[in-house]
């Protein structure tokens, strides 16, 4: 990795300094506020950690959901920081602000190696604007910038952009991992290289889709968006998932496959079903035999077996995307046979995305997984090779 880290930073220099982290706490919360996964938190426990034990006043910021620029009792960081105390093993102080008199004085009343979080940084449309005062207003707390949110480096905030006008910035840990795992594996892949791409949306994923031609052996695509393919491809789709406007586009990827000499794989057979709910009647059909009064929620049985062959011969894996509406119990089979699939394979894998992430733990096969990480879109842009505004402002190595 060409940027600065943590460890960069010679140790005697972090005691007493104020050290603001920017960090990913967007975590799953359920109608009670529990925190259903604690992941993000976890993983940005060895950057607080190490600076922590060095005697760095450690100032946390994240965003939690979209609040649109408005404090919403619903999204403040309150369990958060209950959960990341219980972490830690040690006192977490939570203000009710970001920025302002209230936050300075607890910032003053640090000690070193204490731990402060402040409060759900999209609260002020400043954040998402990347306004420069806002900014300088956060920079004013500390003395040294530290953004180990990977989740949100494609975003160029003022929590996680613009402040590196102001402070040294530096890469924690959790940052360098993902830079490490995304870049490395899949950038000097062992081959064969594989990529399963799923979700929805064509539309969301086109740039990855066209990226990884460049990279891959064979890509596999199932979930919604094969179904805007098979469309490309002449065939009905019946009720299930399409994107029209997509439809030239889907047409263009699979020739700019051939052309490249990619091996291009679509589902064999789909689980279809007149709604994609609990307890309707389901069937299983080939490909290109949709009936119109049925859409397709899953991969079936032959597909889920010709993805297995590829699966076991690849050497690298890249997964973002689920199979099917794998949230449903019963359309969720495809893609946890592929998880499972993924994990037996002995490959390099690499596993992108929410719904990904929540389809490997659903599997419980996460302990197998080379890595899994923490973004969703920022894993996708950055396997597409855009600069994240996050990693670009920290400083070079
Ligand atoms: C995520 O969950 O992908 C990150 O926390 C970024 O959140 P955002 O898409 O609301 O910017």
């Amino acid at each position: 990795m060409n940027k600065k880290t943590i460890r960069d930073i010679p140790e005697g220099e972090l005691r007493g300094k104020r050290v603001l982290v920017r960090v990913d706490f967007n975590v799953p919360l359920d109608e009670n506020r529990n925190i259903t996964d604690d992941t993000r938190i976890v993983e940005s426990l060895p950057t607080i950690k190490y600076l922590v034990e060095r005697g760095a006043k450690v100032i946390l910021v994240s965003h939690l959901g979209r609040p649109k620029g408005k404090p919403k009792d619903e999204l403040r960081m309150d369990p958060i920081a209950r959960r990341l105390e219980e972490l830690l093993g040690r006192k977490v102080v939570k203000v009710d602000d970001c920025i302002g008199e209230e936050v300075k004085r607890a910032v003053a009343q640090l000690k070193d190696g204490d731990v402060l979080l402040l409060e759900n940084i999209r609260f002020y449309p400043e954040e998402e604007a990347n306004d420069e005062n806002f900014a300088r207003a956060l920079a004013e707390l500390a003395d040294i910038y530290v953004n180990d949110a990977f989740g949100a480096a494609h975003r160029a905030h003022a929590s996680t952009a613009g402040v590196a006008r102001f402070l040294p910035a530096y890469a924690g840990f959790l940052m360098e991992k993902e830079l490490e795992a995304l870049g490395e594996k899949l950038n000097n892949p062992v081959r064969p290289f594989l990529a399963i791409l799923g979700g929805a949306k064509v539309s969301s994923k086109i740039g990855v889709l066209r990226k990884l031609l460049e990279k891959v052996d064979v890509l596999l695509v199932g979930g919604g968006m094969s179904y805007t393919f098979i469309k490309a491809m002449g065939y009905e789709v019946g009720k299930s998932l399409l994107e029209e406007a997509m439809i030239e586009e889907a047409r263009g990827i699979l020739e700019a496959a051939k052309a490249r000499g990619v091996r291009f794989e679509l589902p064999e057979d789909f689980v279809v079903a007149p709604e994609g709910k609990e307890g309707v009647e389901t069937k299983i059909v080939d490909w290109d035999k949709i009936p119109p009064d049925m859409g397709g929620y899953d991969i079936g049985p032959k597909t889920v077996e010709k993805f297995g062959r590829y699966i076991r011969e690849a050497r690298t894996i890249f997964w973002n995307g689920p199979l099917g509406l794998f949230e449903v119990d019963l359309f969720a089979r495809g893609t946890i046979e592929i998880a499972r699939k993924v994990a037996e394979s002995g490959a390099v894998v690499v596993v992108g995305g929410g719904d990904t992430v929540a389809a490997i733990k659903k599997a419980g096969v996460e302990d197998k997984i080379t890595h899994i990480s923490t973004g969703g879109g920022a894993s996708l842009e950055f396997v597409e090779g855009r600069p994240l505004p996050g990693v670009e402002v920290l400083l070079d190595k």
